[in-house]
């Protein structure tokens, strides 16, 4: 069973007081998330990531479309208690403390009393909040709200944990604090799903990652096989005594400092001349897929989109 599964989602928004029009936000996405897994939603502004995080909370209903939490109905309420949401801007109540704003969303859980004490004070420790935690919200910095809402939306110890934007704002030392705490949840084993625009945050962190572009899923796969998929080739890098060895296959090198580099534009070709230079047993320095950079291959995918759109399609 995937902890979440989404099937051709659709949603528009009517928009307009007067002439009446439909703004459509998704058209169509599908991706699933494994057990255990992070997942990365990638996209820019307005490609439709809160539409998917409210929808899979059940704060909004789907036009179309198929969704389903640990094989049941966003809706369902087994659905929802295994969810852990934080907003992308969450408000909290400015004279709260930590502790008071953990004991009401607590309470809405119905945990228990000195089950909810243990979980209060276990959460502010993972969250390094518990200097803070009689101290008013209201004078916190961007990245001690974003804490409060981790450890709000981990109160109901939920196996699945939806972050919208969670680094947007945050300096680098909030950026880095904060994926220390995602990567620590997922050792825990929860599965972990959230978006970005940032894509070396996503990259860190995630197992596998959808690129949503303007309401489509126009990839989804692990970073690795994105990045491989789009290698320009391959760079096997041996030291400068295999230049005539590599001359006489008939190969072009450039010289790298004491290295030479040999750039073989596909994958059985390296492969061949990585087992012929063991064979002639030399010195194999490094063999790297020439790849793309993550921000390259969203470029490229919005320019497309972008192209395909005008086009007419
Ligand atoms: N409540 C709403 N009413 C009308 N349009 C909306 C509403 N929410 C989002 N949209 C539109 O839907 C699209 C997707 O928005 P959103 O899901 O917020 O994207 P993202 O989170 O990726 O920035 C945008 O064009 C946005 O303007
Ligand atoms: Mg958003």
């Amino acid at each position: 069973m995937n902890a979440i599964e989404i099937k051709d989602l659709r949603k528009s928004y009517p928009t307009g007081h007067i002439i009446r029009k439909r703004i459509t936000a998704l058209r169509g996405i599908s991706f699933s998330v494994k057990k255990g897994e992070t997942f990365g939603l990638l996209g820019h502004n307005g490609a439709g990531k809160t539409t998917t995080f409210k929808i899979l909370t059940g704060l909004i209903f789907p036009g179309g479309g198929e969704v389903k939490i640990l094989d049941k109905s966003p809706d369902d309420l087994e659905a929802k208690n295994s969810i852990g949401f934080l907003p992308e801007n969450p408000y909290f109540y400015t004279y709260l403390t930590p502790v008071e704003l953990l004991q009401f969303y607590g309470g809405l859980f119905n945990i228990e009393r000195k089950k909810l004490h243990d979980r209060i004070e276990y959460l502010l420790d993972l969250l390094s909040l518990t200097k803070w935690k009689d101290t008013r919200i209201g004078k916190f910095s961007k990245g001690m709200l974003q804490r409060v809402g981790m450890a709000q939306a981990l109160i109901n110890d939920p196996e699945i944990l939806i972050l919208d934007e969670p680094m947007t704002g945050l300096d680098p030392v909030g950026r880095k604090e904060l994926k220390n705490i995602i990567l620590s949840l997922k050792e825990k084993g929860k599965t972990i799903i959230f978006s970005s625009h940032i894509l070396s945050d996503v990259e860190m962190i995630c197992d596998r990652v959808a690129i949503l572009i303007r309401g489509r899923i126009v990839e989804t796969g692990s970073i690795e096989e994105l990045l491989v998929k789009r290698s320009t080739g391959y760079e096997i890098e041996l030291t400068a005594n295999a230049k005539e060895w590599v001359k006489n296959k008939g190969l072009e090198y450039s010289p790298s400092g004491s290295s030479i580099i040999v750039t073989l534009k596909d994958f059985g070709e390296a492969q061949k001349l990585l087992k012929e230079a063991v064979n002639e047993q030399l010195e194999i320095l490094s063999f790297i897929p020439r790849r793309v950079m993550l921000e390259d291959l969203f470029m490229e995918e919005y320019r497309k989109y972008e192209k395909d759109i005008r086009g007419g399609s």
